[in-house]
Order: structure tokens, then sequence, then C-alpha cells
């Protein structure tokens, strides 16, 4: 008897303590999730696709907040209206990002604008748990040393001590090594460097640009498949692979712009949901291999907005090229009516009654994943993402296929395919013949 109380306890002390250890360990994030890091004015952001939609919104916002801005564009006038107003603290740059050439290019022109470049000879100060470090160039450097900073420590090495200090998640580039150490109590050591600068790397990469593509699997190219797949996918993952090593100088933030048809693969959006799943799974692998690096990935999965790519003129455009396109086949086994109730469903569906005109909740959630010193890895936006998509890819798939059949008119073929197959009982293929 005394044996089965003593074995109730425990198991009602394991299951308080688990629970104790779950609500604080929630709590904790939450908390957390509303404190901001510091100092946006010195820290370098590089952002793609500024020319219009999420990407323009985002450069301004995070200009007006202090930011440091690389703000690329793929037109000319993209860049003109970003340069008319903004603080001389936005730069714009031409990337197309399929371009690996124009990537390439972009890292130099960020690499030559990055302070260490432009402020020799000026001095700066951090202060962290008591320790006082002042760091000031003089220009008689003649060695080179990197000193790099895992998690967020950095050493610093001189002929008569070895000192490490917890400042920032920098890293240094040291041309002279230190001369002068000394330690006034136990809290307060004052390390005096010459020829020394900071160099700091990226603090944020946002891979914001994007194109979409629409039409039913068969009305589509394998190039109309490619081509989204170049822009959202690959030259999402170029444009992180070549800024990586400056992101990791800062421990800074990745944040890819995906898309809830990343989680959810809707009809009519196969290259776009395919080119999106892709960001995500990239997004994970990223977050998870980083992680012991110090830099954070966020994955930014908005529902439907009002942007040039839910734009009604553009989707109307594209469908009609379609179906000017398709194979006379395909015409005849799809029907016009199917083509006009795709497209009505689309526009009503998704531009009418989801596209939400307020940009500024994907700029926020942006900002956060930026700025928050516990950033979210996924950041679901907009009322139709998280009431609607979302659920249909976490139910199991026979219920949200019938929930998405619910949604808008049915778009029945209107003829029935000529020749209806099956199997029979001994696996032959049967095929009837329609007139
Ligand atoms: N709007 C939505 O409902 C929604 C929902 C989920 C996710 N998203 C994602 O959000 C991101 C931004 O899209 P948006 O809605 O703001 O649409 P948008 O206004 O069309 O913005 C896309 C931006 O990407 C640029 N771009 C296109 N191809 C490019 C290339 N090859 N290289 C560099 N830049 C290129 C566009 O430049 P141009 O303007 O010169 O073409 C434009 O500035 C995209 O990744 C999109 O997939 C949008």
């Amino acid at each position: 008897m005394a044996g089965e109380v003593d074995q109730f306890s425990f198991v009602n002390a394991t299951l308080l303590a688990s629970v104790v250890l779950i609500v604080w360990f929630v709590v904790k994030r939450l908390f957390s999730r509303g404190h901001f890091v510091h100092g946006f004015h010195e820290k370098y952001v590089l952002l793609t696709g500024c020319d219009s939609g999420f990407g323009k919104v985002t450069a301004l916002e995070l200009d007006r907040l202090g930011f440091n801005v690389f703000a690329t564009c793929l037109t000319k006038e993209g860049q003109e209206e970003l340069n008319a107003v903004c603080s001389e603290r936005l730069k714009t740059i031409h990337l197309d990002v399929t371009d690996s050439q124009e990537i390439r290019d972009a890292l130099g022109f960020v690499m030559q604008n990055l302070p260490a470049n432009t402020a020799k000879g000026e001095w700066s100060k951090k202060y962290v748990v008591g320790v006082i470090a002042f760091v000031f160039s003089v220009n008689d450097a003649d060695k080179r040393e990197e000193i790099e900073a895992p998690d967020g420590n950095f050493a610093i090495f001189n002929e008569d001590a070895s000192i490490s200090l917890r400042v920032t998640s920098n890293s240094l580039k040291c041309d002279q090594k230190p001369v002068k150490c000394a330690t006034l109590s136990d809290k307060v050591t004052i390390v005096i460097i010459t020829g020394l600068s900071h160099l700091p790397g990226l603090w944020g990469l946002i891979n914001n640009a994007g194109i979409a593509r629409i039409g039913p699997v068969e009305w589509q190219s394998l190039e109309d498949y490619k081509r989204v797949a170049d822009v959202n996918l690959w030259g999402l993952i170029d444009v992180t692979k070549v800024f990586l090593p400056l992101i990791k100088k800062e421990c800074g933030r990745i944040i890819n712009l995906a898309s809830i048809a990343g989680r959810a693969s809707l009809p009519h959006a196969s290259s776009y949901s395919i080119s999106k799943f892709g960001v995500e799974a990239f997004s994970d692998a990223l977050r998870r291999e980083l992680k012991s690096r110090g830099v954070k990935v966020s994955v930014i999965e908005p529902g439907f907005f009002k942007t040039n790519i839910t734009n009604k003129e553009n989707l109307q455009g594209m469908w009609k090229e379609l179906w000017a396109k398709l194979d006379p086949n395909l015409k005849e086994e799809y029907g016009y009516g199917f083509y006009q109730t795709s497209v009505s469903n689309m526009l009503k569906g998704m531009v009418d009654t989801c596209a939400s005109p307020h940009l500024c909740k994907v700029v926020d959630a942006i900002v956060h994943a930026l700025s928050a010193q516990n950033p979210k890895s996924r950041y679901v936006v907009g009322w139709d993402a998280k009431l609607l998509w979302i659920w249909i890819s976490w139910l199991p798939a026979p219920v949200g296929d019938a929930l998405l059949n619910m949604l808008g008119d049915k778009t029945e073929l209107t003829k029935e395919p000529r020749k209806h197959r099956t199997r029979n009982g001994n696996n032959n293929i049967i095929e009837t013949s329609f007139a």
C-alpha cells in the first residue's frame, strides 16, 4: 500500500514538474519575444526586390527606424523612387537575383560601403557586463589579424596578456595587436588597442524578391516552372550563400519570404507552391545548421495581400495568355467554361475575399524577425493564412481537399475527357471512349 502511494506521489511530482517546466519555458519565450536588440543605426541590412510591394514598404520602414539599408531593385525606376524619399543611410543596388554575377557585384558594393572601409580612424566604445573596452584606430598598421566571435565572445591577444571580452556578436579586424592593457578592478578592464578597426558584417539579409505564375499543371510549361524557381528559390539560395559570410560576422539574421503556399499547395499555383516549399525546406535546414553560429533564420508566411503579385489585371493577363497558347486538344477537354470559372474563382476568392491591403502586417513580421532578441522561426501573417490555409496544410488530405472544394464555384470540366481510363480485375487498362 505504502509502495503504491509512493509511486503515485512520484508520478504526480514528475507530472507537476513537467507542467511547471513547460509553462516556464513558454512564458520565458513569450516574454523574450518583446525584447529587442539595440543600435539600429549601427546595423546593416540587405533587402531584395524593393521595386514594389512588401520589399518597397519594408525598405521605407527600415530606413525610418534607423537601419542602414542596402535595397536591391530590379529596375532603375525602383531605385530612383527609393532614392528620392529615403535618407542617405539607404543605398539602392540594381540586382536581378537570377544573375549570379550581379549578386557578386552587389556583394562588392556592400563591402565597399561597410563602415570599416569608410570610417577608419573613428573610435567606438562598447560596454558589456562591467567590462569597458575603448577601441580606437591609429593608422600605423602593418599586421592584420582576424578575431572571430563565436557566440558573442571575442578574444584580444597581445604579447603581455590574453583578455576575453564578452561584447556583442561581432568580429573585429585587427590591423595591429593591442599595446596596453590595464585592469582597474575585478569588473572594469580598459584595453587600449591601436590599429583596430571594427568591421561589421551584415546584421540582416531579407530575401524578398519573388514572382508568381498561375494556371493548371497541364497548361503551364516546364519553362514556367523553371522561371518561378529561378527567382523564388535558386535566386534566394544564391543570394544567401554569397552574403552568408557577412551575416556570420554579425551573428545576424536571415529572413526569407516564403508564403502560406509553401505550407499548402493550392490548385492552379503549383509552380509558385513548389518554389515556396523549397524556400521552407532550405530555411529549415539553414536554421538548424547555423544555430550554433549564432545566426537566426526566420520564414515569413503571408496569406494573400494586395501587391503586384495578386493584382487582378496581372492575374487575368496570365490566364488569358495561357488560354491563348493552350494546345487545342486541352482547350477542348477543359472547355471555355472551366477557364472562365477558374479566373473568376481566383479573382473573387483570392483577391476580393482574401487579399488584404494591410501590407504593414507583413512588414511588422519582418521587422520583428530582424530586431527581436528571440525571433520566431515562422511568422504566419494574415487572417486567411491563420484561419484557413494553415489548417488545410495540417488537416488530413481528404478533409483539406473537401474544404478547398467547398470554396469557390465548381470548376468541373465543361466537356468530359474524351477517354475514361480504368483497370479491370486482371489489371489491364480499359478505355471508354466518349462521343
Ligand atoms: N502578395 C502576396 O499575397 C504574397 C503572399 C505570400 C508571399 N509573397 C511573397 O512576398 C514577396 C514579395 O512579393 P510582393 O507580394 O511584394 O510582390 P511584388 O510587388 O511583385 O514584389 C516582388 C518584388 O520582386 C522583384 N523581382 C521580381 N523578379 C526579380 C528578380 N529576378 N530579381 C530581383 N527582384 C525581382 C519585383 O520587381 P519588379 O516590381 O520590378 O518586377 C518586385 O520588386 C515574394 O517573395 C512573394 O512570393 C507575397
